[in-house]
Formats: structure tokens, C-alpha cells, sequence
């Protein structure tokens, strides 16, 4: 099994090498993994120029997966845009043709009290939301910042063809049909054509699936729902800025944004795995972030590209039992539970492995 390792910028190396280190746990177990590391984002601009060297993009396209840790930092901010490190991120998907986003929202009971909305409102919640990742707004043209009638004027352009649309709605429907058979998709059509095609490929393609019960919600009510009742989702599917938008909000149900994995897949199986957070420079280098949720994506690859569901099961259930055990980040910890830092907290998933 060959895994590049992009650990990034910001809390990104000292969250990827704990997850590693799980990786490594499973080797000494007979496993066999070939890590390889190479630069992203803004630790690749220092050093090479550009947010997605050619060695990363050679290392990526050998490798059978992707384990990332996040891009970005302040100093960036006002680099020319191709050079900004999210720019290597979205290259790297593009590149990789990672369509399908699978943003698992899963609340480990343990956490119930760590989130700001009411334990009754989002005990047991298990929600997959899938965002398509490599269309939309995010890669449209036209785009641009440009003088237009004496003033600037910044344009996107919202674009989705009916195949991008086609083979997202499969691959949900597909995971619906494995859960309970419910699928949201979630549009903007009252007010966007893109989203009515959007509304349109989703329900033909439903035809195909006769087992899973679809229905469709607007974006604005949809934001709404998940903080009203987050429980009447199972499985969302959504373009890829209403995804990006939803999963951060859907992240807060489990009581911190830094317990969500997230896979990145094409139609290969080969995935990108990656925390869903950001690299939070203000934490960053503190042996404080919540490593969580990279070790989680580690399960998830060894799920979804390897298809090790009893490695990946071991890792899950280990960060369950450390919770279980009280061991708290700070992003989720509460009195009278055992707060510790980046590496201890790893250290306790490694005890239960
Ligand atoms: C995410 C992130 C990225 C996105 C950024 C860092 C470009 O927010 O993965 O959700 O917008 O897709
Ligand atoms: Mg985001």
C-alpha cells in the first residue's frame, strides 16, 4: 500500500505524523505501507515556489492514496492567487479527478455535552455528507477581479455539466442504498439554473435506484434544518461550495470541527484523505490540535482505497474507547476530564489499538 504523505502547513505536520504513527502501529501488526513525503500549500511556495511542486504531483499520481494534513497560513494571504497553498489543494483534487467528497458527521456519544446544541437534538447522529469536489464555482470560468464602467467588478461563474452531475448522484445513491436508503440532495434551484440541472440529473438517476427514498431541500433550508433537526438526515449529497459550506456548519453537531475525517475519491478508488479542518496557525506548533480527526482518515483509507475494514474498524473503535477513557484535546474538553496535547492524545489511541 503506497501513501503519499502531504502534511502541509500550520497544526498540518504535528496532526499527519500522529496519524502515521498509527499507520506504523499497524505495520509492527503485518501490514505493509509505503509512506513517502512530499511538500503542499505554503511549505511548498517557500521552498519551491509553487503550492503543488512537480514532485508532489509525480509522488501523488504513484501513490494508491493521499493522507494530507491541511494547507494555508496568514503569511499567504496576499500571495498572487495561483500561489496561494489552497491553491495546491485544489490542483491536487483536480489533478487526482477526486470527485466524490465523503464527509462522515458522526457523533461519538461520549461528546454529547461538548457540542453547543442540546445532547436530545444530536444523540446518535450518523450523517454522510457527500460533496462533489472537483466542479462548481470552485473551478468555473470565466472568473476574475476586472474594470468594468469605471469600477472593479469580481466575477465566478457557477457550472456543472449533466455528467458531473450523473456520476456524483451514483456514487450517493450508491452509499445510500448501503445505509438506510434515504439520500437529500440539497440545491439552490428557486433561484439558480446550474442547481436546476442540478435537481434534474439528481432525480433521473434516481430511477436507477429504486430502493432509496430521495428528496430534495434548498440550501437556505437546509442550514436551517441541520441545527433544527439534524437527525432527519442520513445521506446528503450537494455541489462542492453548498458542501463546503454545510460540512463546517454540520461539523459543530459533534462538538468540534476537529473530529471530521474526510475522503476524496475518484472513479478508481484511489482517495485523498484528509482532516476536514484547517491548518489553524494560531494553535499551530503547540503540541495542542486535536489530532483526531486524521487518525480518523486513516480509517477511512484503509476502508474506502485498501478495503482493511477490520484495521479500520480498530481505529475507530480505539478513538471511541480514548473518549470513553475521558483523554480530551482541548477543543473538546470539559471539567473533570483529562485534557492533553497533540501527541498524548495519540499516544492513548496507540494504547487502545
Ligand atoms: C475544505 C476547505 C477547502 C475548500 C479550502 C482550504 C480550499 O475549506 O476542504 O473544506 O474550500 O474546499
Ligand atoms: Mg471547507
Amino acid at each position: 500500500m503506497k501513501i503519499a504523505v502531504l502534511a502541509g502547513d500550520g497544526i498540518g505536520p504535528e496532526i499527519v505524523s500522529q496519524a502515521v504513527r498509527v499507520l506504523e502501529a499497524l505495520a509492527s501488526d503485518g501490514m505493509k505501507f509505503e509512506i513517502e513525503s512530499a511538500l503542499l500549500g505554503g511549505c511548498a511556495v517557500d521552498a519551491t515556489g509553487s503550492p503543488f511542486p512537480e514532485a508532489t504531483r509525480k509522488l501523488v499520481n504513484e501513490a494508491d492514496a493521499v493522507l494530507l494534513g491541511s494547507v494555508g497560513g496568514l503569511q499567504y494571504d496576499n500571495l498572487p492567487r495561483e500561489q496561494r497553498p489552497e491553491q495546491g489543494l485544489l490542483a491536487i483534487r483536480k489533478n487526482l479527478n477526486l470527485f466524490a467528497n465523503l464527509r462522515p458527521v458522526v457523533l461519538y456519544s461520549e461528546l454529547k455535552n461538548a457540542s453547543t446544541m442540546k445532547p436530545e437534538v444530536i444523540s446518535s447522529l450518523d450523517i454522510l455528507i457527500i460533496r462533489e469536489l472537483t466542479g462548481d464555482i470552485y473551478f468555473g470560468e470565466p472568473r476574475g477581479i476586472k474594470q468594468h464602467g469605471g469600477q472593479r467588478i469580481g466575477f465566478n461563474t457557477m457550472i456543472y455539466s449533466e455528467e458531473e452531475i450523473r456520476r456524483i448522484a451514483h456514487v450517493a445513491f450508491q452509499v445510500a442504498s448501503k445505509r438506510s436508503q434515504k439520500l437529500c440532495s440539497v440545491d439552490k434551484m428557486n433561484v439558480l439554473e446550474c442547481t436546476q440541472l442540478w435537481r434534474d440529473i439528481v432525480t433521473e438517476v434516481a430511477k436507477d435506484y429504486p430502493n432509496v427514498k430521495l428528496s430534495h431541500m434548498l440550501v437556505d433550508n437546509a442550514a436551517m434544518q441541520l441545527i433544527r433537526n439534524p437527525k432527519q438526515f442520513d445521506v446528503m449529497v450537494t455541489g462542492n461550495m453548498f458542501g463546503d459550506i454545510l460540512s463546517d456548519e454540520a461539523s459543530m453537531l459533534t462538538g468540534s470541527i476537529g473530529m471530521l475525517p474526510s475522503a476524496s475519491l475518484n472513479d478508481k478508488g484511489k482517495g485523498l484523505y484528509e482532516p476536514i479542518h484547517g491548518s489553524a496557525p494560531d494553535i499551530a506548533g503547540k503540541d495542542v490540535a486535536n489530532p483526531l480527526a486524521t487518525i480518523l482518515s486513516t480509517a477511512l483509507m484503509l476502508r474506502y482505497t485498501f478495503n482493511e475494514e477490520e484495521a479500520a474498524l480498530r481505529i475507530e473503535s480505539s478513538v471511541k474507547k480514548v473518549l470513553a477513557q475521558n483523554y480530551r484535546t482541548s477543543d473538546i474538553c470539559q471539567p473533570g476530564m483529562k485534557e492533553v496535547g497533540t501527541k498524548e492524545m495519540c499516544d492513548a489511541v496507540l494504547m487502545n489499538l
